[in-house]
């Protein structure tokens, strides 16, 4: 496999995370950090800081985090070259004057600075007010905050307007991970530099549109986050909308980030808002009971967190765009835990022929309409189906037939993680795969009303069993359109 290309070269680095002992960072961020050096992408003279608010010895935390990072199964040597790297400061970060060990150590004002706050999004406003009155958010430092962002458009803005005040949005790198991935990513390429896909890419063409974002884990002990939070705040306002963003936006001028980051803008304020009881037609609400998922049996949701419960482990939404180019197409978001299988995915289901000259006992199946399913995870890639004719001199028979090209059979193994991109993206200074202010806030404008009428409407989810593809109601919710759901046994293996 040849490496791909690097882009510019990454600068030399302080970053500072915050928030270092817990599991965003030795799960995601370390990893990323862990690759990025074996890679030789990081320059040797780049610094990791810790920062920490226990008071246990700079010795054990290293040790700690080395261990967790060997059982993630992360190569000896490599885990080795990155604690070369690594340090750690104890200070607790709503508190200015704990800040000086720190602002001691960024002692290179040369070098890039970046604070990326790992932390719970409490912290997000007095941290960033610190690290301001701490003096270390001067010159060229960036600062990378971890969704949520904010729990509804209220919340957001306060945390958006806080950090306004301490840098400017130039230097606020907002994290959506979705983004990172390669499959995400792709979609701009497959979109932008294909003249194929662009000019059947609207309601011309399109029949409609289904985006899943599925998974088989539970609550991962994140009670406590996730009770508060549920599947439409934690993966539709983000994860899932920023891929209706990258599906449905205009071609933007230029690969600038603000070009970026103005079409996906466009693409939240054109939804349809959903409002009042229409939630009852256009939404569902689900959550799980015990079940099995992959063979292994399961408790149910309210089993798992020890009391009642009118979270929502499942959505799914018929949303709708107001623009000439998407108006008409039903697009229908879900996302859910404990379902039957993880898969990201987004399947485009083209209009069917406008007229068949096959006749009814020419067909073994019924024609099918085209099909491109841009897969994001696992097994990432790209499938498009189309009609063809079964061999033989018999009848004149059709059946469906797939174009599969796999990421991992046209690059190689190893697709690298969203967090390896995006954390060099911030180090480099480049912002295209960071949601902006108002892509934030806009994408809260369409949710706040939605958990509004759920909360009028729709108090208490639908149940389904762990490990299926959600409540009967979401097969309601697509097939009142004649249309229903593509389930990945149907294509990706
Ligand atoms: C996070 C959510 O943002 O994304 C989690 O908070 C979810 O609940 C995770 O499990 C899914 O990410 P991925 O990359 O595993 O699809």
């Amino acid at each position: 496999m040849l490496p791909l290309p690097e882009r510019t070269p990454v600068p030399i680095f302080d970053l500072v995370i915050i928030g270092a002992s817990g599991d965003l960072a030795i799960r995601k961020l370390f990893p990323a950090l862990v690759r990025r050096i074996a890679e030789g992408v990081i320059p040797p003279e780049s610094r990791i800081i810790g920062v920490v608010r226990s008071g246990e010895s700079e010795e054990d935390l290293r040790y700690s985090v080395g261990s967790r990072l060997r059982e993630q199964g992360l190569a000896e040597d490599e885990v080795a070259q990155f604690l070369q790297h690594l340090s750690f400061v104890q200070a607790d970060i709503a508190d200015p004057s704990t800040l000086s060990t720190l602002s001691a150590r960024l002692d290179d004002p040369e070098r890039v600075r970046a604070f990326y706050l790992a932390t719970p999004p409490n912290l997000f406003i007095p941290a960033s007010r610190a690290l301001k009155q701490a003096g270390l958010l001067d010159g060229d430092s960036r600062l990378i905050l971890e969704k949520p962002l904010g729990h509804d458009l209220a919340s957001a803005k306060a945390i958006n307007d806080a950090v306004a005040e301490v840098l400017p949005e130039s230097r606020t790198y907002r994290i959506d991970h979705y983004l990172g991935k390669e499959t995400v990513q792709n979609l701009l390429v497959l979109r932008f530099a294909n003249s194929l896909f662009e000019r059947s890419w609207s309601q011309r063409d399109i029949d409609h549109v289904q985006i899943t974002a599925a998974e088989t884990v539970g609550l991962e002990q994140r009670a406590g986050y996730y009770d508060h939070v549920g599947a439409l705040r934690d993966m539709v306002q983000n994860h899932v909308l920023q891929l209706l963003c990258l599906f449905a936006m205009e071609p933007p001028n230029t690969l600038d980030a603000d070009a970026v980051r103005d079409e996906k803008v466009r693409v939240l304020r054109a939804l349809r808002p959903i409002v009042g009881p229409e939630v009852l037609r256009r939404t569902v609400r689900g959550q799980y009971v015990a079940g099995s998922v992959e063979g292994r049996s399961v408790p149910g949701y309210t089993d798992e967190l020890g009391r009642d419960s009118g979270t929502e482990t499942f959505t799914a939404l018929r949303c709708e765009l107001d623009t000439w180019r998407w108006g008409g197409v039903p697009i229908y978001l879900r996302s859910g835990k404990r379902m039957g299988a993880r898969f990201s995915e987004i399947v485009v289901t083209f209009k069917a022929v406008p007229h068949s000259i096959f006749k009814a006992n020419d067909l073994r199946t019924h024609p099918e309409p085209n099909r491109l399913v841009i897969r994001v995870q696992p097994n990432d890639g790209v499938q498009l189906q189309f009609m063809m004719k079964v061999p033989g001199s018999g009848r004149l028979k059709l059946v469906p037939r797939t174009l599969d090209l796999r990421y991992e059979t046209a690059f190689g193994e190893r697709t690298p993680d969203a967090y390896e991109r995006l954390l060099t993206d911030v180090i480099r200074g480049d912002q295209t795969l960071f949601m902006r202010r108002d892509e934030v806030e806009a994408a809260w404008s369409f949710v706040d009303p939605i958990i509004e009428g759920w909360k009028e409407y729709y108090p208490v989810p639908h149940r389904y069993v762990a490990g299926t593809s959600g409540p009967s109601q979401a097969v309601g919710l697509i097939e009142r359109d004649g249309r229903s759901w593509v389930e990945p046994e149907l294509h990706f293996g």
